[in-house]
């Protein structure tokens, strides 16, 4: 019988991607989601447990019956923006719903636990590459729960005896390479999509938000990561966590390991759609970093994972074809 891993979110983005990801790999992935922000046509690969991580009954139904050996953690609420104006919500689903998630697997015995972190927990770094050992100095109630939850994590492991890994993506992007998923937030928020849009027409154009960042042309730089490579690490966190004995908790880097800045994507969206969209100069957005780059070492030595679908033009052409079918 094959392994089945919990997956909280499991209808959402990067959680989607992960199923089919597991789903290849042999495991049975059981989507955990109560549908707010996550999508009924991306849970493919496994059975949907519609419920709420607040819900602590719905998660020990949900493990009972299905009884996983490992979880999957994606389900939270992911907009910077939006954590600035209700961080109350944040706090609440974000850590109380992962506190809900890790006690109803210490009742039912589960040690197995993958947490979907960012880079976000370091917040501005300047110009450096950022190592799983830079400081931690979150700047938005967003990051400050993921932050959060790394510390609960490492003291449960300590606690109860987890065995958990996080990784700390950077900007996930692009989608499925055979069109199954793709990414589909509501509102959006995200520059890939954003300016995937304003190709398809469906908004008038888009903004460039700041350029007089200390960076090579003045925008924002970010290390874009492909959703499946992310996919892949998940598999492979799974897989070493297996190997382990309990009370370790380990951070990974995700990333390309390069940075693009906002005008370099917003080319390559234009090169690939064929269409010269209007794009408009705006303000900095509160709480951009000017620069976040990862140092993948650690993940491509102790995973043995590397990112072999995040070039800037892969993400983008993969992002491109999924919102031309998709989103019209
Ligand atoms: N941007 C624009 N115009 C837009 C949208 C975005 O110029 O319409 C810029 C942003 O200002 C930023 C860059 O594009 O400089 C990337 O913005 P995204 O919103 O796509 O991604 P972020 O880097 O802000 O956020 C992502 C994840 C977060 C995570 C963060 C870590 O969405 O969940 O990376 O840095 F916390």
């Amino acid at each position: 019988m094959s392994k089945t891993i919990l997956v909280t979110g499991g209808a959402g983005y990067v959680g989607s991607h992960v199923c089919k990801a597991l789903a290849a790999a042999g495991y049975t992935p059981v989507s955990f989601d109560n549908l707010s922000n996550g999508h009924e046509w991306a849970v493919k690969w496994g059975p949907l447990a519609r419920g709420d991580v607040l819900d602590g009954n719905a998660l020990d139904d949900a493990i009972s019956t299905y009884r996983p050996e490992a979880v999957m953690h994606f389900a939270a609420l992911i907009e910077v923006g939006e954590s600035v104006k209700n961080p109350g919500n944040f706090y609440r689903i974000n850590v109380a719903g992962t506190l809900n998630v890790l006690e109803a697997m210490i009742r039912a015995g589960v040690n197995a636990f993958v947490f979907s972190s960012t880079c976000a927990v370091h917040g501005d770094v300047g110009d450096v590459v950022i190592t799983e050992d830079s400081p931690i100095a979150p700047i938005s109630p967003y990051a400050k729960t993921k932050a959060v939850v790394e510390s609960i994590l490492a003291d449960f492991s300590i606690a109860h005896g987890l065995n958990a890994v996080a990784l700390r993506y950077f900007n996930a992007s692009g989608a499925d390479p055979d069109g199954a998923l793709g990414e589909a937030h509501d509102p959006e928020s995200h520059l890939i999509p954003i300016a995937c849009q304003a190709a398809l027409g469906q908004r008038d154009g888009m903004a460039i938000f700041g350029d007089d960042y200390p960076t090579p042309d003045g925008t924002c730089v970010r290390d874009y990561v492909h959703v499946t490579d992310l996919a892949d690490a998940h598999v492979m966190a799974w897989e070493r966590l297996m190997t382990r004995k309990e009370n370790t908790f380990e951070v990974f880097n995700l990333g390309g390991g390069v940075g693009a800045s906002v005008r370099e994507v917003l080319d390559a969206v234009k090169v690939v759609s064929g269409v010269d969209f209007p794009v408009e100069q705006h303000p900095r957005r509160a709480g951009d970093a000017p620069k976040l780059v990862a140092d993948i070492a650690k993940a491509r030595a102790q995973l043995g994972w590397k990112p072999q679908r995040s070039s800037l033009e892969n993400i983008v052409k993969t992002a491109w074809d999924w919102h031309r079918v998709n989103t019209r």
